[in-house]
């Protein structure tokens, strides 16, 4: 028996666990890999920890991501945020689909969410990086999340999808309230969604007679050529492209800088990098930010459809697994010193954005995103540094997502 055998049990979900999850993990990753836990909600799930059986589980078609197969009552579901049968029309999205319904609805929003699409998005990120750090550059202090990480891509979003400028503020007013409240949609949440579907299945209607270059148009006029999207596709489609795109970027920005602005020796690396006009440092740079405090900390929900081992441990038909993918980040057996920030780090396979057939759609627009803020916050705001003591900032302690509430920040105003 070596002396870690002793250690007790992590209690997990705890205000000390949201804060620093990673000495828990690395527990489960040890003691117990695939692991039943029972969650806030009450719902009993698996935990996947180690590197090679989250992969295994992402790409694994036994496990479903349709909520129909969760054995569990509809109650349950709500409190979850796993949505009910009741609650379909947005939720028949990518993420609570499979195949043959996933496969074609996929293939026709590649076909207008295309790299070159986000490549040619460039400048407009670059213009809105600016005009935001603008606002606030001459006071010498802000609030990164709620002046810069929140507003940037929701607005990048919104250009893409082809919302018009004059509406967006309230997409950021629905956005607002669901990363606020998270979970299910219930309540304000719930106002907040069905306000955004009413106003997305308008602007299909408008955009229809009258298409253009944005992605919306993309999706109706994809729609047109042979294969069918039905009017509520379309709009789970926009939607969950806000949904996916928004708070998983705002958290990038948000924890990418926080280990920054805590490492400083990595952080002068990049500005010497930056400062020399290369590319390279910031490009692996924002990868390894991914894998070291990525902003999806479980992946998405998926359900056993019928008996299966994982990691040794049968998991019961109707089982919900969550596969912890900041736990597969950090694990000893497949990244060399898992908890040191290298950002020049070579062989970084990291899961930050899943793996298999849901990974990440809108990884080329996240990168852009993580790349161009905190290259212009570093060279713009070259002193840069947080404004409290480093355990004075409050988390999120949401299920899947990974985040900061607030960064203040201060710096030499310019
Ligand atoms: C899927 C991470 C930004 C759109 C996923 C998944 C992960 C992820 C882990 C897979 C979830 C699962 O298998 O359960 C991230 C991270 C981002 C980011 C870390 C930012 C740093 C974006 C952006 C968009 C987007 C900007 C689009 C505007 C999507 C979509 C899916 C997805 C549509 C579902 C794909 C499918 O099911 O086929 N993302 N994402 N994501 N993401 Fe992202």
């Amino acid at each position: 028996m070596t002396s870690s055998d002793t250690t007790p049990a992590p209690t997990l979900f705890t205000w000390e666990f949201a804060t620093d999850p990673y000495p828990a993990y690395a527990w489960l990753r040890e003691h117990a890999p695939v692991h039943r836990t029972t969650l806030p909600s009450g719902v009993e799930a698996w935990l996947v920890t180690r590197y090679t059986d989250a992969k295994q589980a992402l790409a694994d078609a036994r496990l479903s991501k349709n909520p129909a197969h969760h054995d569990g009552p509809e109650h349950a579901r709500g409190r979850t945020g796993i949505p009910g049968e009741r609650k379909a029309e947005l939720m028949t999205h990518l993420l609570n689909i499979d195949p043959p319904d996933h496969t074609r609805l996929r293939r026709l929003v590649s076909k207008a969410f295309t790299p070159r699409r986000v490549a040619e998005f460039a400048p407009r990120v670059q213009g809105l990086t600016n005009d935001l750090i603008d606002r606030f550059a001459a006071t010498g202090e802000a609030d990164l999340i709620h002046d810069f990480a929140f507003p940037l891509p929701i607005h990048a979003i919104c250009d893409l999808l082809g919302v018009p400028r004059e509406d967006q503020d309230d997409f950021r007013d629905w956005a607002g309230m669901m990363i606020r409240h998270g979970g299910g949609p219930r309540g304000g949440v719930a106002r907040s969604v069905k306000k955004m579907r009413a106003y997305l299945l308008d602007l299909i209607h408008r955009k229809r007679g009258d298409l253009g270059d944005d992605l919306i148009s993309g999706l109706i006029r994809a729609s047109d050529h042979g294969e069918h999207l039905t009017e509520n596709e379309a709009a789970a489609m926009a939607f969950i492209l806000l949904f996916a795109g928004f708070e998983t970027t705002v958290n990038l920005i948000g924890n990418g800088t926080l280990a920054l602005l805590t490492h400083p020796d990595q952080r002068d690396r990049l500005q010497k990098s930056l400062a020399a006009g290369e590319r390279g440092l910031l490009e692996t740079g924002v990868e390894e930010l991914l894998r070291y405090d990525g902003p999806v900390e479980l992946a998405t929900w998926r359900f056993a459809t019928g008996p299966l081992t994982l990691g040794g441990q049968d998991i019961a038909p109707g089982d919900p697994v969550l596969v912890v993918l900041a736990a597969a980040d950090r694990d000893p057996a497949r990244f060399e010193h898992p908890d040191t920030l290298d950002l020049g780090r070579r062989d970084n396979q990291h899961l930050g954005y899943g793996h298999g057939i849901h990974y990440c759609l809108g990884a080329p627009l996240a990168r852009l995103e993580g790349q161009t803020a905190l290259a212009t916050l570093l060279t713009r705001l070259p002193d840069l540094q947080l404004g409290v003591p480093v355990d004075e900032l409050r988390w999120r302690g949401g299920l899947i997502m990974r985040g900061l509430r607030t960064l203040p920040v201060t710096f030499t105003p310019r």
